[in-house]
């Protein structure tokens, strides 16, 4: 890999510190699928105790929604908080203080059955939520900050990989054989407390990322001896002369709030690429595999579903790695563009599947190959591209407002999904997946004329290269392209 020999052991500790966050994400994004009907069961348990009368089809089924959508509630309000701490605070203590979340949320749901309040479930749901949407800024933000050049892909699709790795986990731990059963479930719920508790060991021995140290804070001493241990080297100067670069750019800008990376043309650019990224990972479909597969598995006659589910995600771990290995060589937009276009692929080969179900039996192994090459091709580039190029666009003034706008749309794309699938697959039927096609094709086309590379290039050149786009499409004087610093090559 490029510039391996900058891996070193702080950086790695960093990197693999922070992504627990990924992993609680990806963990309650997974976990509530399996036990279901066991939960539901306690939900009808204790509504019996209360009231005695059974509880009714439909406010079992309104429970259940809540107790999943709220969720992504909590996501959106997080995500949408994350520029009230990042700065504050520095990026290493927002994470370590964010855990004061999980532990609620772990308590909430782990003595919830014990305590007979589902309502206690349904809270602590939202308070993992509320950690997890700042995790989806907090995480790629102080990665991409304490990641080298050379290596920002590949570490930022750590990342993802901790996205996936936590729902495999949900999904092998919520089988009924392990904690997926009637006495165990509150401890499958309240396992979010372990990697809470290892973030909370390990992080006091991360460093804070010397971008916040030099830019925010002025730190330049630190920020220096933070910057050679991360890079296991005394010469740190090219580091320094380019956060240096960004700093003095930062100088020329106010302090950046979301809306004004609407209003300034300097900004608009960057942030409809960052929000349409994320779009284009929500409307892609994925989450509706990863909500429902089990549900979709057995509409296409799947024997055994549930493992089908596991498969998928083992699937879409083995292919988050491949990505991990390609991504500093193929580039973002490439991989993005070959993601899109192959789920798009998987997605008609799906509707095929599910069309020609009663005529033909063997569709229901079509169906998994699909779904399966689906979830690859997601993770090829639609998954883990969305999250980290947002510190790539940004330089450090708007970086932290950037980060809240895109995970609000990300938030909210998967809310969206994740409430309107089933009813929308009733309507349509075995076609639900045409809406995604052409939704992924939108997207593909977007990419194609929009969205810049960005490998290799450092986060200067790379909002140099906005700059001059937006000098070029508008045409300023010598004068204003001077004061906006378009003097950088692309
Ligand atoms: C991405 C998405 C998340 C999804 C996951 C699947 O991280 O943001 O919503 O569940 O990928 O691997």
């Amino acid at each position: 890999m490029e510039g391996g020999k900058q891996l070193t052991l702080p950086l790695m500790l960093a990197v693999g510190t922070a992504v627990i966050g990924s992993l609680q994400f990806g963990y309650n994004t997974g976990v509530i699928n399996a036990p279901q009907k066991v939960i539901e069961t306690f939900y009808n348990e204790t509504w019996l105790e209360r009231y005695q009368e059974p509880i009714s089809k439909t406010t079992i089924t309104t429970l259940w929604s809540l107790s999943v959508a709220i969720f992504s509630v909590g996501g959106i309000i997080g995500s949408l908080s994350v520029g009230l701490f990042v700065n504050r605070f520095g990026r290493r203590n927002s994470m370590l203080m964010a855990n004061v979340l999980a532990f609620i949320a772990a308590a909430l749901m782990g003595f919830s059955k014990m305590t007979s309040s589902y309502e206690m479930l349904i809270i602590g749901r939202f308070v993992v939520g509320l950690y997890s949407g700042l995790s989806t800024g907090f995480v790629p933000m102080y990665v991409g900050e304490v990641a080298p050049t050379a290596l920002r892909g590949a570490l930022g699709t750590l990342h993802q990989l901790g996205i996936v790795v936590g729902i495999l986990m949900a999904q092998i731990f919520g089988l009924d054989t392990i904690m997926g059963n009637a006495t165990m479930w509150p401890f499958l719920l309240g396992f979010t407390f372990i990697p809470a508790l290892l973030q909370c060991c390990l992080l006091p021995f991360c460093p804070e990322s010397p971008r916040f140290l030099l830019i925010n804070r002025n730190e330049e001493n630190r920020a220096k001896s933070v910057m050679k241990k991360l890079r296991g080297t005394s010469d740190v100067s090219a580091d320094m002369q380019e956060m240096k670069e960004e700093s003095r750019q930062m100088m020329r800008e106010k302090k950046v709030t979301i809306l004004e990376l609407f209003r300034s043309p300097l900004y608009r650019q960057p942030i409809i690429i960052a929000i349409m990224l994320q779009l284009s990972q929500q409307l892609s479909g994925i989450n509706a595999v990863f909500y429902y597969s089990t549900a979709i598995f057995e509409k296409a006659n799947v024997k055994q579903p549930v493992y089908a589910t596991i498969g998928a995600g083992v699937v879409n771990t083995a292919f988050t790695v491949v990505s991990l290995f390609v991504v500093e060589r193929a580039g973002r937009r490439s991989l993005h563009l070959l993601g899109l276009l192959g789920m798009a692929g998987s997605a008609i080969l799906m509707t095929i599947a599910l069309a020609l179900l009663d005529q033909l039996e063997w569709m229901s192994y079509v169906s998994i190959v699909a779904i399966f090459a689906f979830v690859a091709f997601f993770e090829i580039g639609p998954g883990p591209i969305p999250w980290f190029i947002v510190a790539e666009l940004f330089s450090q003034g708007p970086r932290p407002s950037a980060f809240a706008v895109a995970g609000f749309s990300n938030w909210t794309a998967n809310f969206i999904v994740g409430m309107c699938f089933q009813y929308v697959q009733e309507v349509c039927g075995p076609y639900v997946f045409v809406i995604f096609t052409v939704l992924l094709l939108c997207f593909f086309v977007f990419t194609f004329f929009k969205v810049p590379e960005t490998k290799g290039r450092t986060f200067d050149e790379i909002s140099a290269g906005f700059r001059q786009t937006m000098a070029g499409a508008e045409k300023h004087s010598p004068e204003e392209l001077n004061s906006l610093g378009a003097d950088s090559q692309l």
